[in-house]
């Protein structure tokens, strides 16, 4: 240990814990096999959006009047803006699917039984903040597609019975889209979502070394699960490789596409046609099947009802069965469910 190490650990007793968290046994099925990186890479993409993130906010003027030029100077003046917005960009897409995919890994082998519920319930969290940063941020510009967007959004929010005018009032600070606004959307943005999905993250894999994987469940995994390797160097340095590839990913992504910049926000443009982010459009595509007063039964009781199975999914399949090939329901259900936003998505683009 190096002579400061020596003098730290002296004060701190730190070495104990960062050593055994480093040396802890991960299986050598889980190793080696790609449906398990993501969520390590999800985490590498929550890190890498509060890096960009906090390099914009030296920029940025969270106020209608400068937030659209401040942009605009980031993307076009700023040395390498473009690059860190790029990668902001694209970065919170990254996340939605990754943590997306890692969610249907963890569904379809039924990690979720007990005792890994609180493993399950932290990330059906994780997953509805990683979408709230998406909507909170898609405003954030101050131009045409964020401001018409949000005032859809807003409007959704206000269609749900008895609470609604209350939630889009507390959405928006007030009766119209405004500083208020932008400031609820700032503060929720750069102060509240990160605090509460690092907290959750934390929980997350403190859950995950407390109980181990999941254990194994094909014949193959399970001649594997007796072996190990330690958690470093085996799976931080392919985390690392692969987290290099995402960040490769992304700056390409950046430089090819550019980063979109709408026009600068006019209230007064109604005949505007209002977009969300893509991985809203299935939402926004299934609202159209209920217009008028069935509005409600797709703003509110279909999000609940969605999110309150997943909430109880773990409490109501029990049974020690976690083959997917041998639990037909939860199987079809989930491959029903990806069809079916699958191809909103689709239609709605
Ligand atoms: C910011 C989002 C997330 C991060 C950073 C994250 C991180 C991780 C990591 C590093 C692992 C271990 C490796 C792996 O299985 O890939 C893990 C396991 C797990 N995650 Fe997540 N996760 C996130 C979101 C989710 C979501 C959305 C769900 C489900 C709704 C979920 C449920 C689980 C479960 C049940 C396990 C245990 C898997 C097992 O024992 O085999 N996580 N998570």
């Amino acid at each position: 240990m190096s002579k400061l190490g020596k003098w730290i650990d002296e004060r701190t007793g730190i070495s104990g814990p960062v050593r055994s968290f480093l040396s802890y046994p991960v299986p050598k099925y889980v190793h080696g096999n790609l449906l398990y990186t993501l969520g390590g890479l999800t985490a590498i993409g929550f890190l890498l959006q509060v890096v960009t993130g906090i390099l914009l906010m030296f920029y940025y003027d969270p106020s209608p009047e400068g937030a659209y030029n401040s942009v605009d100077y980031i993307t076009f003046e700023v040395p390498l803006g473009w690059l860190v917005r790029g990668v902001h960009h694209y970065g919170a897409s990254a996340m939605v699917i990754l943590a997306a995919l890692h969610m249907l890994r963890t569904y379809f082998m039924s990690t979720y039984k007990k005792p890994r519920e609180i493993n399950w319930l932290t990330g059906v969290l994780l997953l509805f903040l990683t979408l709230a940063f998406g909507f909170t941020g898609y405003l954030l510009p101050w131009d045409q597609k964020g401001y018409w967007a949000t005032k859809v959004g807003s409007e959704i929010a206000g269609s749900v019975p008895v609470i609604g005018s209350w939630l889009a009032s507390l959405m928006r600070g007030g009766e119209v889209l405004g500083q208020a606004t932008l400031t609820r959307f700032y503060a929720t943005h750069v102060v509240l979502l990160p605090t509460l999905v690092a907290i959750l993250i934390v929980i997350h894999i403190l859950q995950l070394r407390f109980h181990g994987m999941a254990p194994a469940i094909t014949e193959r995994a399970k001649r594997n699960s007796r072996k190990f390797v330690p958690f470093f160097p085996h799976w931080v340095v392919t985390d690392t490789i692969l987290g290099l590839g995402l960040l490769a990913l992304l700056v390409y992504l950046s430089w090819s596409q550019g980063v979109p910049l709408d026009f600068p926000a006019d209230p007064s443009a109604s005949d505007f046609v209002p977009r969300p982010e893509w991985y809203f459009l299935f939402y926004f595509q299934a609202l159209k099947y209920f217009p008028g007063s069935l509005e409600a039964v797709a703003t509110i009781l279909i999000p609940l009802f969605i999110f309150g199975t997943m909430i109880v999914l773990p409490f109501v399949d029990k049974g020690d069965e976690r083959r997917p090939w041998k639990k037909p329901v939860t199987t079809g259900v989930g491959i029903f469910y990806t069809v079916l936003i699958i191809v909103l998505t689709i239609l709605a683009w």
